[in-house]
């Protein structure tokens, strides 16, 4: 009879164990981290943001804007412009609200525009989001800030305020 309440309790302890298992792994798996919405890293045109079309400045209305980037090794890319030369300045004016995304294909990237609050760590199969209001016109240097490879160092673009 004793071996037969051990067994029960056995295996109603592994039934437990395996519940909270399961359950921490479903909570994992439906809360990312709370910057992102994971997207996947291979393929990020999958996800509208970054859809060649869609990547650099997108204008909502004339107060505000969507800045959409695939930051890899070693550039960020804002898309093209008309004449299919890559863009490297993205240019918004002084006091509109922006929204930017931001994911990485390959490794952990950083987005820092330099004298502002804008900077955020880039994960792949990650959707880093920030929204912010530049009032400040000028020229801004948007920095790496996450170390990423040999070219680290030369991974830079270029925001204008105006
Ligand atoms: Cu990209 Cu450092």
């Amino acid at each position: 009879r004793f071996e037969k309440i051990w067994l029960v309790f056995g295996i109603g302890s592994l039934v437990v164990f395996m519940l909270i298992l399961g359950y921490g792994a479903f909570w994992k798996g439906t809360h990312p981290q709370s910057h992102g919405q994971i997207i996947d890293p291979n393929n990020v045109e999958a996800y509208d943001a970054f859809k060649p079309e869609n990547l650099g400045v997108n204008k909502v209305d004339d107060k505000r804007y969507v800045i959409n980037v695939v930051a890899s090794a070693f550039n960020y890319d804002f898309g093209t412009d008309k004449d299919g030369n890559a863009v490297k300045t993205i240019r918004i004016p002084k006091g509109s609200n922006v929204l930017f995304q931001v994911t990485s294909p390959d490794v952990v990237h950083g987005f820092n525009i330099a004298g502002t609050n804008v900077n955020m760590m880039i994960e792949p199969g990650y959707v880093s989001k920030m929204e912010t209001v530049l009032n400040n016109p000028g020229e801004y240097t948007i920095v790496c800030n996450e170390y990423c490879g040999v070219g680290h160092h030369l991974m830079f673009g270029t925001l204008e305020v105006y």
